[in-house]
């Protein structure tokens, strides 16, 4: 089986490229590095089974190469994490629905099968107690980037549905709610590397809002597997399955739990939420996901803890060593031509 990861060079990639490897699997990655990182893919650099394509999905003919030498694709590829999207909304936006759309042309071209990877965002702020897969949308303003993102994801499900439902496409969607662990960068605000990163310098942890707002977060260790028996089972084409955390944590008691872990002299501090994000900013008050379809489609049980979790995150920061930074300073994507590197 030969699968391709789109965004496989990025925190749940990385992952997902081992434990695919582990099993057997050859795999291609695509990924134009742009919050990706060589260095993720350091473990399986050297093996033949493996082959890193530095290019955007952006590319018709890129996509169009790598799909038709897989069976299937794991769309992991996308712009994330909330100060990039309100950072660069236009490149946002053409990266998660033009670059979506190529990757399920191609599928649909190829006969590869498809994992897309949506988010609990498109939920908006709906916070009802569990959020099941039917449960309706409530997103604020067009007008505020914050909600660009999951209007796009929600535009990749539809376009995803619409390919399943015209041509048979076998596509079948994973939302994913809060995914922590190892190599997840905070830099594009990604709340636990960045209240982790705070705590291991001795800086004040800055909590956004009150920090009442509550989300359950789950180990990419949990997620990985899970998504790998979604994309096998059959039955899951043409639907969307919630992969999320069990624990609901508000972010106040996240950071405190953060300084405790990591032994840090830090203190909290309360930033409004215009001060990081500009007047106007919009945040959910809790985000609690229903895995009734995932636990009954393939067992899923988010087994890890929020503490041990924390631990895995300080641990990596501790000791990461960024020697692939120099690569993202210097190869903008849009200049990183497409290429094999092996
Ligand atoms: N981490 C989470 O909590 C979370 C939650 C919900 C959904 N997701 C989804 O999971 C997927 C992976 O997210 P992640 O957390 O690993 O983020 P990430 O930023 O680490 O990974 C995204 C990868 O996509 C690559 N990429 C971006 N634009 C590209 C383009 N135009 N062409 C090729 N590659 C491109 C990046 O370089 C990066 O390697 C995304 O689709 C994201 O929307 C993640």
């Amino acid at each position: 089986m030969r699968s391709l990861i789109t965004g496989g060079a990025g925190f749940i990639g990385s992952h997902l490229v081992e434990h695919l490897l582990a099993r057997g699997d050859s795999v291609i990655v695509l990924d134009d590095l742009s919050t990706g990182n060589i260095a993720n893919l350091s473990a399986v650099r050297d093996d033949p089974r493996f082959e890193l394509v530095i290019g955007t999905i952006l590319d018709p003919a890129v996509v169009l190469d790598c799909v038709s030498r897989s069976d299937r694709v794991f769309h992991l590829a996308a712009a994330v994490g909330v100060k990039l999207i309100v950072d660069e909304p236009l490149a946002s936006l053409r990266a998660n629905i033009h670059g979506t759309e190529n990757v399920l042309a191609a599928c649909a071209d190829t006969g590869a099968t498809l994992l897309l990877a949506s988010t609990s965002e498109i939920y908006g702020k709906n916070e009802s107690d569990s959020l099941s897969e039917e449960s309706d949308r409530i997103l604020g303003s067009t007008l505020k980037s914050r909600w660009s993102y999951a209007a796009a994801k929600g535009i990749d499900e539809a376009f995803a549905h619409a390919y399943w439902t015209q041509f048979g496409l076998p596509v079948s969607i994973i939302r994913l709610f809060n995914t922590i662990g190892q190599r997840q960068k905070g830099r594009y605000g990604m709340v636990v590397p960045s209240l982790v990163g705070q705590a291991l310098r001795g800086e004040p942890l800055t909590v956004f809002g009150n920090g009442k707002q509550t989300r359950c977060f789950s180990s990419v260790h949990d997620i990985v597997p899970a998504i790998v028996r979604i994309a096998e089972s059959t039955v899951a084409y043409g639907k969307a399955y919630n992969l999320g955390g069990a624990e609901e944590i508000s972010i106040l008691e996240l950071a405190e739990l953060i300084i405790r872990t990591t032994g840090s002299t830090s203190e909290i501090e309360l930033v409004a939420y215009e001060n990081a994000y500009g007047s106007g900013y919009e945040d959910m008050r809790r985000r609690v996901p229903d895995n009734t379809l995932s636990h009954e489609l393939v067992g899923f049980v988010p087994r890890i803890r929020i503490e041990a979790m924390v631990r895995e995150v300080a641990q990596s920061l501790s000791t990461a060593v960024d020697g692939d930074d120099w690569i993202m300073s210097q190869a903008h994507p849009a200049h990183v031509p497409a290429g094999a590197v092996s």
